[in-house]
């Protein structure tokens, strides 16, 4: 089958995903669902065929993170899921750092990305060549890069981090290096937000999300003053919009938030897909929603899902001096979230 040639619609998809329908049909425009749900079941099929796992990111559309995932959540959930998870084969539905993410802690495993070009605006800003320049510039200062960068990048990193860990990775690094100053790649905008958590000075690159990089703190402060709704922002966007927030939190962050505070209101400063996901967690609370896509996210479809399985291609491949350097940075990461000592 060609991947544009779609399955057909029968009624019995109806009974059979009955509780799945409901859930889409509160999440997307009704119409909608009948269009998705022959595409739903026939990955669900394939999937079972070749024992694979779909990982599916917070960002993804409802009907990949509500209808084909096997696993959800943020970049950092997905990599510790491809570590541990039991099959061989993984469909990781997000941006191709992620994947890379996957098969540097999971080397052994097949993983598949529906779309290579699933990019990502702070990857792409940075090289490591970049990396190895700034060391020049700083000798002795270390490297902590965002999980949203390239294998490359990783592996000239001293360690990684996601906006989850960022404040507690920079300040283990600092302290295992014995410095006050630290280099922090490439959002200068998270950067800007952990040196103000941490009181670390950080050497920042010029590097922006170009979703979180179009909201604006007028926009916040009319949402809040408009709807009386709490504002909970990722803190990929500017400084002006983060004094605007009530909460700023990584996507995990957020919904731990949500669970804990339960507002009435809230508008979620962050990728689109994200307040509807979140949206079937928590029916009591009314969810304002802005709306930023990110391009790169959004270039995983049901269709190519379909076809990745089918034709088990797109597979993502790191070379192993790369792999084994970036494996490195993204180890001391994980070793801080268990509450190691480097
Ligand atoms: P998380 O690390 O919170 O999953 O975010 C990744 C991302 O791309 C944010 O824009
Ligand atoms: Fe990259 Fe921004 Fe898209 Fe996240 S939302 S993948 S940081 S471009």
């Amino acid at each position: 089958m060609n991947a544009s040639v779609a399955p057909s619609w029968h009624p019995e998809l109806e009974t059979r995903h009955a509780a799945l329908i409901e859930r889409l049909e509160r999440l997307i425009p009704c119409m909608e669902v009948p269009l998705h749900l022959p595409w739903i079941d026939a990955i669900n099929v394939l999937k079972k065929e070749r024992g694979a796992v779909i990982m599916a990111h917070s960002y993804q559309s409802p009907e990949i993170f509500h209808g084909v995932a096997d696993i959800t959540g943020d970049s950092l959930a997905l990599a510790q899921a491809a570590a541990r998870c039991d099959s061989d084969l993984i469909v990781l539905c997000g941006v191709h750092f992620m994947a890379e993410s996957a098969k540097i802690l999971a080397p052994h495993k097949t993983v598949l990305i529906p779309d290579l070009e699933a990019g990502c605006s702070l990857a792409a800003s940075i090289t490591a060549d970049d990396v190895r320049e700034l060391r020049r510039q700083h000798p002795g200062m270390p490297v902590v890069s965002y999980v949203n960068t390239s294998a490359a990048v990783k592996a000239e990193s001293d360690a990684c981090c996601t906006s989850a860990n960022a404040v507690q990775v920079v300040e283990a690094i600092a302290a295992e290096f014995g410095v006050d100053k630290v280099i922090f790649l490439p959002d200068r905008y998270l950067g800007a937000w952990v040196a103000q958590q941490t009181g670390i000075e950080l050497v920042l690159w010029n590097g922006v999300c170009e979703v979180h990089e179009k909201f604006t703190a007028m926009e916040a402060r009319h949402t809040r003053e408009r709807f009386d709704a709490k504002i909970v922002a990722h803190p990929e966007c500017s400084p002006e919009v983060l004094a605007e927030a009530d909460f700023v939190g990584s996507t995990s962050a957020m919904g731990k938030w949500l669970a804990k505070e339960k507002p009435t209101r809230v508008a979620m400063i962050t990728e689109c897909s994200m307040a509807d996901n979140l949206r079937n967690q928590f029916p009591q609370v009314e969810f304002i929603k802005p709306c930023n896509l990110c391009p790169h996210m959004k270039r995983i479809t049901l269709p190519n899902i379909h076809a990745c399985l089918r034709d088990l291609n797109n597979e993502i491949s790191v070379p192993e001096d790369v792999a084994a350097r970036a494996r490195k940075a993204l180890d001391r990461m994980l070793a801080v979230g268990r509450g190691e000592k480097l």
